[in-house]
């Protein structure tokens, strides 16, 4: 027994409390003590809460920005939706952020990269585009455009109306993880090498709508038409799905661990999450909590894409999904 291992032995000589004493100073904490935040409980509990933003007071507030802040200043001219709980100031839910981010014709939002995947789902857009590791991709309305974490990205506009579009990426789990990298390209605004009408990082309107048309019927009435779009190779962290509902149509109620948050691309109707009831339409941004119920009605023809951590929670074996009343 050498000194160090005698001095523990005499400290721990005696009551409990002196013992837990004795623990605490050297860094450790018994594990019968009642914590505040127990290790383990019986079922998911998030800590964020449904929430929605409206596309038509954000769009109404980013004309006044671009009037009042240039790309100049701002690197990129967007409003990150607060999943209103305290302590938060930019996730929408655990894994997940989004914004609103506008550009006006002429504009360019400078190049940068990081870790954290990002995806944009573009609302209202004629002449905008995204420049991805050289390869210039157009984003008009409906276009879904992936910038994979380490990839140089920057956004520009050739077109003659502001355009506007949502924003999604997994910076808390990237803050969560630690694996942080940031760097502004060295010559601010990246040089475009070709046009990408046709990659793996854009998903045009047109082949989204002829993709859900062909798409087979949901046998379990939770989702209704649903496509995947393909991000497991460049960004595993996002999942990213559309559905495509009729009028009328509703959903049978369920809930599963994935947080998702919803864009709606088209049409309007009305979401149940939790306790919480939300009218939406176009434009609008929902944010479902993991293992809330889901409820989904749609009062015309509507199409929604879904942003979530649900790939990851499969992989990590964390995933559950079940049927509801
Ligand atoms: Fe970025």
């Amino acid at each position: 027994m050498n000194m160090e291992e005698g001095m523990v032995r005499e400290l721990a000589s005696g009551t409990l409390p002196e013992l837990e004493a004795t623990i605490a100073s050297l860094n450790m904490t018994p594990g019968w003590i009642k914590r505040q935040i127990p290790l383990v409980w019986k079922e998911m509990q998030s800590q964020f809460i449904p929430a929605q933003w409206k596309y038509v007071a954000a769009r109404e507030l980013m004309q006044q920005a671009a009037k009042v802040l240039g790309t100049d200043l701002a690197e990129r001219r967007n409003f990150v939706m607060r999943n209103p709980v305290p302590d938060n100031d930019f996730s929408i839910l655990r894994t997940i952020i989004c914004a609103y981010q506008t550009v006006l014709p002429g504009e360019t939002a400078m190049s940068h990269r990081h870790s954290s995947h990002a995806m944009r789902v573009m609302l209202d857009s004629n002449g905008a585009y995204s420049i991805v590791n050289g390869r210039k991709h157009p984003m008009d309305s409906g276009d879904i455009v992936l910038t994979p974490g380490g990839c140089w990205h920057g956004h520009g506009h050739e077109g003659m109306e502001q355009a506007f579009w949502v924003d999604g990426l997994d910076v808390p789990l990237t803050h969560l993880l630690e694996p942080m990298f940031y760097e502004p390209h060295p010559e601010r605004w990246e040089p475009v090498t070709c046009e990408a009408r046709h990659s793996p990082m854009r998903f045009p309107w047109a082949d989204t709508v002829e993709s859900l048309k062909n798409a087979p019927a949901d046998s379990t009435g939770h989702f209704g038409k649903t496509i995947l779009l393909d991000t497991s190779l460049f960004m595993p962290t996002l999942t990213l799905k559309v559905c495509g509902w009729q009028k009328g149509w509703s959903s049978r109620p369920y809930r599963h661990t994935a947080n998702v948050v919803y864009v709606v691309m088209q049409g309007s109707g009305s979401s149940t999450i939790g306790e919480c009831k939300f009218d939406w339409q176009f434009g609008d941004v929902i944010a479902s909590p993991g293992w809330n119920r889901i409820e989904h009605h749609a009062g015309e023809d509507s199409v929604l894409c879904c942003i979530s951590d649900e790939q990851l929670m499969r992989w990590t074996r964390y995933y559950r999904h079940e049927s509801m009343q």
